[in-house]
């Protein structure tokens, strides 16, 4: 059983697009771990519960990454000269193959594992490699460290190091169910697998056909790349000449939404009958724009897609983005439109702020279910943070001193608490 406890402090959260709301000195009440509102006092109902005083500091849903490769952290920050294609082949294969070593394999996620649990990250959609074991060593640490995840072994079959390249469909569909089965077999309580194909240039049509057939079977959810680059979005269009556009060619085989939930990291080219595809299918995109920067792959029109409705959120693509932390994600989400606004669109208005930490929040939660805002019946994610490090000459909002925060890191050295449904994770 979860714990119950009430926090006392600055309550901030989104429960809508660019609806900031804050309760200064404020209560926000956790039942066996589900969220019960956001209140000025204890509810006579929950004066049982123990009030934990966070003082002045600031209380906020955790930070939901919809998007990111655990084992190219070891080069977070580094290699970043290339477009993604050669930056593929030169830098994150590279790596990538390191993790057939159990031992190193250990080591590096050790260390991802422990970063993300001293972050804001409370969730996240995670890549491991085409490795089973390594992916699964991957998930013992997550589930130790906390933080909720959903995790999967690549699947690559073609266009990769020898390495890296799975000897055929079939091996590697053995290779994925024997990686979900021993996933079910460990009874995690906070990490489940998700169907990975790593992207169209990847897989063939004959995996694609049998990760599409392990996913209805064992009803999982499904993570892969869309419409990223001009190149790769050229190459899938050789690849794949049947497909009416690139994702169409995740869509034949039952790997883009409908009654799989799926989410396809970038979508910076998606032509509008591709982001029709994804509105109609209920696809999210996660939302990377770090990583469109580095491998300059280009700007996603975000509030193209949030006036249309569909489901986003924000990923940090550790490493072609060069910062695991979720409050930069949310700046550079607001630089990067302000940018897409001033050069390509000035009818796309640029993200708010709190547009931004929406979509960090309860837009990217809704992936894992109702997770991202302090509301009644919302699971129980948050961390508190203290600013007290930041002095200021006169006294902040407390809008002003979250705003801050962002842009200025501070999740860095100032997350004091966090916890992931309903457990005290820091
Ligand atoms: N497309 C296929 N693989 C990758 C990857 O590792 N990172 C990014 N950014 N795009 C990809
Ligand atoms: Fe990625």
């Amino acid at each position: 059983m979860n714990a119950s406890f009430a926090l006392k402090g600055n309550v901030c959260h989104t429960p809508a697009p660019g609806r900031l709301e804050i309760r200064e000195r404020g209560i926000v009440v956790c039942e066996d771990g589900v969220c019960r509102g956001v209140f000025d006092a204890v509810p006579e109902r929950f004066a049982h519960l123990e009030v934990v005083d966070c003082g002045d500091r600031l209380i906020l849903p955790g930070l939901v990454d919809l998007h990111t490769h655990a084992p190219q952290y070891a080069f977070c920050g580094t290699g970043m000269d290339y477009e993604l294609m050669d930056w593929l082949y030169k830098v994150a294969f590279p790596e990538e193959i390191r993790y057939a070593d159990a031992a190193y394999a250990e080591k590096a996620y050790g260390i991802f594992a422990q970063k993300l649990k001293e972050g804001a990250t409370t969730r996240a959609v995670i890549f491991g490699t085409m490795h089973a074991d390594a992916t699964l060593t991957l998930m013992d640490l997550m589930e130790q460290c906390g933080v909720a995840s959903l995790v999967g072994k690549v699947n690559m079959d073609r266009y990769a190091p020898a390495e890296l390249t799975e000897p055929g469909a079939e091996q590697a569909a053995a290779d994925t169910r024997r990686f979900i089965e021993s996933c079910l077999k460990r009874g995690y309580v906070r990490t489940g697998p998700i169907v990975t194909p790593r992207f169209v240039p990847s897989c063939t049509d004959a995996l694609m056909e049998k990760l599409g057939e392990i996913r209805r079977e064992y009803d999982l959810p499904v993570q892969s790349h869309l419409s990223e680059n001009p190149d790769e979005v050229a190459f899938v269009g050789e690849l794949a000449p049947e497909a009416a556009f690139y994702g169409d060619a995740y869509d034949r085989f039952g790997l883009f939404g409908g009654d799989s939930r799926t989410v396809m990291a970038h979508c910076v080219y998606s032509t509008p009958e591709e982001v029709q595809r994804m509105l109609d299918n209920g696809v999210w995109v996660a939302h990377c724009p770090s990583s469109n920067m580095n491998i300059a792959s280009g700007i996603a029109p975000a509030r193209r897609y949030l006036e249309k409705g569909l489901h986003m959120g924000l990923g940090t693509d550790v490493s072609g983005g060069s910062s695991i932390s979720m409050f930069r994600a949310v700046t550079d989400a607001i630089q990067v439109s302000k940018m897409y606004w001033r050069y390509i669109d000035r009818d796309a208005k640029p993200l708010t702020f709190p547009e931004a930490l929406y979509l960090a929040t309860k837009g990217g939660g809704s992936f894992f279910g109702s997770i991202g805002s302090f509301e009644d019946g919302f699971v129980f994610d948050a961390i508190v943070l203290d600013d007290a490090a930041e002095p200021s000459p006169r006294p902040l909002s407390a809008a002003d001193r979250l705003e801050r925060a962002f842009y200025r890191e501070l999740d860095r050295t100032g997350i004091t608490m966090k916890f992931v449904d309903g457990i005290k994770v820091i």
